[in-house]
């Protein structure tokens, strides 16, 4: 099979809050699917091994899922779905609510936000899956919820290797030096071909994570 086609099925958008060693963490997820709208409703997740978040909700059987929307800033998949959380406050500059629990729900015009208990965990390999009810969320859903064909087709948007969504990039190549320049932040490549990477203001920012000129990194 063409894992490729596995592009064909339609995820959203999701934040995925928990709480490590007493402080909120979170990350970007698209394996996120409502499984019953019994009573409770129930919900499950699946998240790589290496993440700091399955080793939170592991250890604490508990997380929040915001439901981003199509009015989400870039920079807050940037910086919640492409770097870690293990040593660093990744929600020191995005707005946020922590719960009683301890979870943190994303309030940057995500939709609505719903908090959960696991029921069953399930080791897949180099995946955990969650099997989680619903505790409480929100009332009311605000906006259009951003699907990840949004993600990739309006925002330009990638997933990291590993995740379930991830499609390798095309090489690109800037015209004056035969070099690829790729923001260290997001993954996003450069490729207009009527500019080089070189030609850019000095102003030009990432048009995903809105990261500076500077955080582009050379690749060969
Ligand atoms: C669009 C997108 C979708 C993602 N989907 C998932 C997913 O479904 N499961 C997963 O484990 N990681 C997924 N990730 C990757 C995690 O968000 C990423 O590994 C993150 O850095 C983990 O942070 P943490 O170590 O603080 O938990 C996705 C990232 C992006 C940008």
């Amino acid at each position: 099979m063409n894992p490729a086609v596995l592009s064909n099925l339609s995820y959203g958008m999701y934040v995925i809050g928990t709480k490590k060693d007493g402080r909120p963490n979170a990350c970007v997820a698209t394996s996120v699917v409502q499984i019953s709208s019994g009573n409770p409703e129930k919900v499950l997740i699946a998240l790589t091994k290496d993440t700091t978040s399955c080793a939170a909700i592991c250890e604490n059987k508990i997380f929040t899922i915001s439901v981003l929307s199509t009015d989400t800033p870039a920079s807050v998949i940037g910086a919640l779905g492409l770097v870690s959380g293990k040593n660093t406050d990744k929600l020191k500059n995005i707005r946020h609510k922590v719960l009683l629990e301890g979870v943190p729900v994303v309030k940057e015009n995500t939709c609505c936000w719903f908090l959960c208990h696991v029921l069953q965990s399930m080791d897949v390999g180099q995946e955990m899956v969650f099997a989680a009810e619903i505790l409480a969320g929100s009332d009311t859903a605000m906006g259009t919820p951003m699907t990840y064909e949004y993600y990739r087709q309006k925002m330009h948007g990638l997933s990291p290797v590993g995740s379930p969504t991830y499609i390798p990039p095309e090489k690109t190549f800037d015209k004056s030096s035969g070099e690829s320049f790729v923001c260290s932040v997001c993954g996003y490549v450069y490729s207009d071909p009527n500019f080089s990477f070189e030609e850019l203001r000095e102003n030009w920012t990432c048009p995903v994570c809105k990261m500076p000129k500077k955080a582009f990194v050379r690749r060969t």
